[in-house]
C-alpha cells in the first residue's frame, strides 16, 4: 500500500503520527512562502502544508504541483492552529507538514475544474466523464448503486431467489421498441437481437423449475431518449413460481423498505397504496400520478353538452371529452401568463385552454356568457374550486384532452411550489385493461406484453368481443409520477396464449418464429408464474433528486445516443463488414 491513510480519515487524535497519503491536488492556495493544497481521494479531502522553514526540498517540489496531478505525500500530522479550522469538513481541525512529496504522475490543463456547483456543459462533462466523476457528489452516486446492488442481492437471496444471467446475443422480445441487431459472421444475413428485457428466459427459468430467478439486467432499446430513458438501462428483474400478485407485492414492498433505509436511512410505510388504472387516468390524466399534490382532474363532459359554447358541444358531439382542474395560487393572472399556459398545452396537441377566475361572487370569463348560473355553480363545486383558484379547462378527443390537462397539472404544481419534494410517494397501479386500442392501425394491441395474464371472470368479455373490458393481471409501480416498474402474472396455459396471440392478430407463423421456443417450453408442465422488473436508473434518479438518469450512470450516452467518451457508435473497417456480408450505401463508409 503506497499510503497509510484515507484522505477523509485524519482527526485529532492523530496529532504527531507519520503518514503517507495518495490522491489528486484539488485545490493549491499559494501564500507567499507557505504552499496549502487539498488533497482529495475517494474517501475526502486532507490539508497539506509545504513550509519551507520545515522541508526545503519538498516546499521547492510543490512549486511544480498543479490541479489534479495525481501525488503521494509523507509528512506529519499536526493540529491547525487557533483560527484557520474548518468545521465544514471532517479533517478540518488537522493538516500534514510534508516531509516528502513524489508526483505520481501530472495533469493536462483542465477542461473545467473538479468541483461540485461548476457549471459545465453535460456534453463537456460526458467527454471527460473520469474528471467529471473525480467530483464527490459523483463519488457518492456511484457509492449509493452499489450499496443499492449489494442490498437486492442479500434481500433476494435471503427469500431464496437465485441470481442467473440470460443471453445478450439473444432474439427479439416483445417489449415493444425496436432492437438492437448484432450481424451474425457465421449466419450471414441473420442477426441476434439484444434483449429489451429477459422476459422469455426468465418465464423459461419457471418451466426450468428455479421458481424465483432474479438477475441485474441490461436492457437494450433503440428508443427516443428522454430524460428517463437511456438505450441502455438496468432493470431489477425478477420472476416467481406459484404466486399471484400478491406475493409479488409482498416481496418487492420488503425489498423497497429496506433499500430505502439502506440508502437514505428512513423508514417506508408499507403497503405501498394502489389505485386502480381508471382511478389513475380520470384524477390525473395519466398511469403514473404524481400523488405528492392534491390538485385533482375532473370531467365535465355532461355538464357542458347543452352549452352555448361552440367548441365545447363540438367537442361532446364527436365524442371527446371536457376535463378541468382548479389551479390555487392563479388569482393575479397576466394575460401573457395565460398565453403561455395555452401554448403549454398546445404542446399536448390541446386547441385552446379555457380558463375561469374564481372570486367570491361567482366565477367570472370571457366564455363565462355561454354558460347559465346552475352551470357555473356546478363548475366551482365539481372541481372543489375556492375563491383566488383560477379553472382552467380543455376540450379535445380523451387522449389529448388527459394528456394536456396531466401535464398542465404537473407544471401548476412545480410552477406553484406545490409539490412536498420531501415524500417519496410509492403507489402500484393495478387493474390495466389487457387491450389497447390502437386507432391508427385499426387493431389491439397488448398494453403490457402478450403473455399477460387477465381475471379469469374478464373471459366471458373475450368470449363477447368486449376487449376494452378484460382487466389484466398486470401492475406498475409509480414512485413520484415515475414509471419505476412494471410486471403482470403470466399466462402459463397453451390454449390461453393461444387466444391471446389470436386476439392481437399474431399469426401461427410469426408465433412460431418469434416466441416459438416458448411456446415449445410451455407443452412440458409450465407452473403458474408472474413477475416484475424496476428500471433501476430511474430509482436511483429518484433517490438521489436528479432530474436526469444520465447523472446516475457512469458512462450514459447523450441524447443522441452516443458516447462523447468513446466516440460510440463509430464506423468499422470494410474488413469488418466484409467478414459480415454487410455492404453500406454509398456515402455511409469510410472508405
Ligand atoms: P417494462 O418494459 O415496463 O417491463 O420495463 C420495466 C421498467 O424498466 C424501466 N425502463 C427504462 N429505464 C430506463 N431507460 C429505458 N429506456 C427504460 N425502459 C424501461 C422502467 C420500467 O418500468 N419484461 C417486463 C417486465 C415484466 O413483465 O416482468 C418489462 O421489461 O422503470
Ligand atoms: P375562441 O372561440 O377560439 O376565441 O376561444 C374562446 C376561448 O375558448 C379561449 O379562452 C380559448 O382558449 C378557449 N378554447 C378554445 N378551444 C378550446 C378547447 N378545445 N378546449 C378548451 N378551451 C378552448
Amino acid at each position: 500500500m503506497l499510503r497509510t491513510h484515507y484522505c477523509g480519515e485524519l482527526r485529532k487524535k492523530n496529532v504527531g503520527e507519520k503518514v503517507k497519503l495518495v490522491g489528486w491536488v484539488a485545490t493549491r492556495r499559494d501564500h507567499g512562502d507557505i504552499i496549502f493544497i487539498d488533497l482529495r481521494d475517494r474517501y475526502g479531502l486532507t490539508q497539506i502544508v509545504f513550509d519551507p522553514a520545515r522541508n526545503k526540498e519538498a516546499h521547492e517540489n510543490s512549486h511544480a504541483l498543479r490541479n489534479e496531478y495525481c501525488v503521494l505525500v509523507h509528512g506529519a500530522v499536526s493540529e491547525r492552529p487557533v483560527g484557520t479550522k474548518n468545521e465544514k469538513i471532517p479533517t478540518g481541525e488537522i493538516e500534514i507538514y510534508v516531509e516528502k512529496l513524489e508526483i505520481l504522475s501530472e495533469s493536462l490543463t483542465l477542461p473545467f475544474e473538479v468541483k461540485d456547483g461548476e457549471n459545465v456543459s453535460e456534453e463537456v462533462r460526458l467527454k471527460y466523464r473520469y474528471l467529471d466523476l473525480r467530483r464527490n457528489s459523483m463519488q457518492r452516486k456511484l457509492e449509493m448503486r452499489h450499496k443499492a446492488y449489494k442490498h437486492i442481492i442479500n434481500f433476494l437471496d435471503s427469500e431464496k431467489f437465485l441470481y442467473i444471467d440470460t443471453p445478450m446475443l439473444t432474439k427479439s422480445t416483445p417489449e415493444g421498441a425496436r432492437d438492437y441487431l448484432v450481424p451474425s459472421r457465421v449466419q450471414q444475413g441473420s442477426f441476434y437481437a439484444l434483449p429489451q428485457s429477459p422476459q422469455i428466459f426468465k418465464q423459461i427459468l419457471m418451466v426450468s423449475g428455479c421458481e424465483r430467478y432474479f438477475q441485474l439486467a441490461r436492457c437494450f432499446r433503440d428508443e427516443d431518449l428522454r430524460a428517463d430513458r437511456q438505450p441502455e438501462f438496468m432493470q431489477i428483474d425478477i420472476e416467481m413460481s406459484f404466486i399471484d400478485v400478491e406475493d409479488i407485492f409482498d416481496v418487492c414492498e420488503r425489498m423497497f423498505k429496506g433499500l430505502y433505509l439502506e440508502l437514505l436511512g428512513k423508514e417506508l410505510k408499507t403497503p405501498f397504496p394502489r389505485m386502480p388504472h381508471h382511478e389513475a387516468v380520470s384524477r390525473y390524466g395519466c398511469d403514473k400520478p404524481d400523488t405528492r399534490f392534491d390538485v385533482f382532474l375532473h370531467e365535465l363532459t355532461e355538464d357542458v353538452k347543452d352549452s352555448e359554447f361552440k367548441v365545447f358541444k363540438n367537442v361532446v358531439a364527436s365524442g371527446g371529452k371536457v376535463i378541468a382542474l382548479a389551479a390555487p395560487g392563479y388569482k393575479d393572472i397576466s394575460r401573457k401568463e395565460i398565453d403561455d399556459l395555452t401554448a403549454f398545452v398546445g404542446e399536448y396537441g390541446a386547441k385552446g385552454l379555457a380558463y375561469f377566475k374564481v372570486e367570491d361572487t361567482g366565477l367570472t370569463s370571457q366564455i363565462s356568457k355561454f354558460f347559465n348560473e346552475a352551470t357555473l355553480k356546478l363548475f366551482k363545486e365539481k372541481t372543489g374550486a375556492k375563491p383566488g383558484d383560477m379553472i382552467f379547462m380543455v376540450a379535445d378527443d380523451k387522449k389529448t384532452a388527459y394528456d394536456a390537462m396531466s401535464a398542465l397539472r404537473l407544471k401548476i404544481g412545480r410552477d406553484k411550489n406545490l409539490i412536498d419534494k420531501s415524500r417519496f410517494n410509492f403507489l402500484w397501479i393495478v387493474d390495466f385493461p389487457l387491450f389497447a386500442y390502437n386507432k391508427d392501425e385499426k387493431r389491439w394491441e397488448s398494453e403490457h406484453h402478450p403473455f399477460t395474464n387477465f381475471y379469469p371472470e374478464d373471459m366471458a368479455h373475450i368470449d363477447k368481443g368486449d376487449l376494452g373490458k378484460v382487466r389484466s393481471k398486470s401492475y406498475d409501480l409509480v414512485l413520484n409520477g415515475s414509471e419505476i416498474g412494471s410486471g403482470s402474472i403470466r399466462i402459463h396455459r397453451r390454449d390461453v396464449q393461444k387466444k391471446i396471440f389470436d386476439i392481437l392478430g399474431i399469426t401461427d407463423e410469426e408465433c412460431q418464429v418469434k416466441f416459438g421456443f416458448m411456446l415449445e417450453a410451455f407443452q412440458y408442465g409450465p407452473p403458474p408464474h408472474g413477475g416484475v422488473a424496476f428500471g433501476l436508473d430511474r430509482l436511483i434518479t429518484l433517490f438521489t433528486g436528479d432530474s436526469s438518469i444520465r447523472e446516475v450512470i457512469a458512462f450514459p450516452k447523450n441524447q443522441k445516443g452516443a458516447c462523447p467518451l468513446s466516440g460510440a457508435p463509430s464506423m468499422v473497417d470494410e474488413k469488418q463488414l466484409r467478414d459480415l456480408g454487410i455492404k453500406l450505401k454509398p456515402g455511409q463508409s469510410n472508405a
